[in-house]
């Protein structure tokens, strides 16, 4: 195998860092992960390296693109190439090219640079597009007027980058940003979604969301989708892992017809629907959690239809009314009591194995939530009170 990617060796003409491993290694900063593109014959490049590395064998995913999975993270390789987009915002054709032209194609000129890594010029940086200036002037620039058309969530990428490098955006490509805004419509709801996972996880989230939000960029996503303050706040705090949790904070306030139109324009999966559209739900049932006499039992019926992450949104950015204080009630103790007895015992007591059973289960939670049995005795006296009842139980 070596013998044969030595021959293809010729075939390399140059193996570059690219991306944001550049940017990073400028700023001084921690690359997340390193982007390596070849001009020539990358395969080949990428057999040679996972070899060396002690990797197993690259895999290859999208059109001449490799990855090799190391412990301290990916390694991916490119083959150098053009792109050209034939509708803006569909997914760009693409033709290897020079090491140039790749960096050409990219979003920003701060990471449209790139390191070779060839014995022969070892070091040389390759910049076509100024990227070493614009970080000097802590700026984000696009690379050409139609990069926003080309592919609409680029404009997301910029206010993550801004916000994460404490740059701005350069005067023309907040220009371009502003002018492209209606493009947004012409993206997946799976992209989007991406680009929304992207900054819900960076650290600065806070930062991103709101200059997305005075640019228009959440706006764009759907009329209805703003971000307050007080959410703003909580984000800062939230656990990046649960975008769950996130999503509801960040759409918390929202009416029904706003939540409804932003989780059809993510088109997510079951839980992203119910993280955004769980809060209108709950607002619209909320205020009877006010009422002074309420059972524990009342509570969880209110409380127990709702996602978990739209309760646990209300907590965090409701107002401190009593309704809060039950939601905690219900988040921390009311949702996990269940009686004592199980659908067994009763089967045991000699109750006959029907609906019934369930039932008369359900009947005994309620009374334990409101305080009516302290014991599995008094659990199983009360089922086996109730039994009649349910076994001649008047038509409705
Ligand atoms: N890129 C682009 N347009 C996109 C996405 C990515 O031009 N919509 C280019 C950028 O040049 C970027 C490279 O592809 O540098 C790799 O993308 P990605 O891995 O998302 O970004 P990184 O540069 O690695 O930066 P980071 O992971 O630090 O955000």
């Amino acid at each position: 195998m070596c013998r044969e990617i030595s021959t293809r060796i010729d075939d390399i003409q140059g193996v570059y860092v690219v991306g944001g491993a550049v940017r990073d290694l400028i700023l001084d900063r921690k690359p997340d992960d390193v982007d390596i593109s070849v001009v020539g014959n990358a395969a080949a490049f990428s057999e040679l390296l996972a070899v060396r590395l002690g990797a197993n064998a690259p895999t290859t995913s999208q059109f001449l693109t490799y990855r090799i999975e190391l412990a301290s993270g990916p390694i991916d390789i490119v083959t150098a190439r053009s792109e050209s987009y034939a509708t803006p915002a569909a997914l760009p054709d693409v033709a290897p090219s020079s090491i140039v032209d790749d960096l050409k194609r990219r979003d920003f000129t701060v990471n449209a640079m790139g390191i070779s890594l060839l014995a022969t010029n070892w070091g040389n940086l390759v910049d076509p597009a100024n990227g070493f200036g614009d970080i000097m002037r802590k700026r984000i620039r696009v690379l050409h007027d139609a990069s926003f058309v080309d592919d609409p969530t680029r404009m997301y990428r910029a206010v993550r980058y801004a916000a994460r490098l404490g740059f701005s955006l350069e005067p023309h490509t907040h220009e371009l940003l502003a002018q492209s805004l209606g493009n947004v419509e012409r993206v997946s709801g799976a992209r989007l979604r991406h680009e929304f996972e992207l900054i819900l996880a960076e650290p600065t989230r806070v930062e991103v969301l709101r200059m997305a939000e005075e640019f228009g960029l959440l706006g764009a996503i759907s009329p209805g989708l703003r971000i307050g303050t007080k959410a703003l706040e909580i984000l800062g705090r939230t656990s990046p892992e649960n975008i769950e949790d996130m999503l509801a904070v960040v759409t918390f306030g929202l009416n029904a017809g706003e939540a409804d139109q932003v989780a059809v324009r993510f088109d997510g999966p079951a839980a992203w629907n119910e993280s955004i559209t769980g809060g209108p739900r709950l607002a619209s049932l909320v205020s009877v959690l006010d009422q002074e006499k309420l059972q524990r039992s009342e509570v969880a019926d209110i409380l127990s239809p709702i996602p978990l992450p739209a309760i646990r949104a209300y907590i965090a950015v409701g107002p401190p009314l009593p309704r809060r204080n039950r939601m905690i009630a219900y988040m921390d103790k009311i949702r996990f009591e269940k009686p004592e007895i199980t659908g067994d015992d009763l089967i045991a007591a000699g109750i006959p194995e029907s609906p019934v059973i369930g039932k008369l289960i359900e009947l005994v939670k309620r009374a334990k939530l409101d305080g009516q049995v302290h014991s599995r005795e008094e659990e199983l006296k009360l089922a086996k009170s109730r039994l009649p009842g349910f076994l001649i139980a008047p038509k409705q």
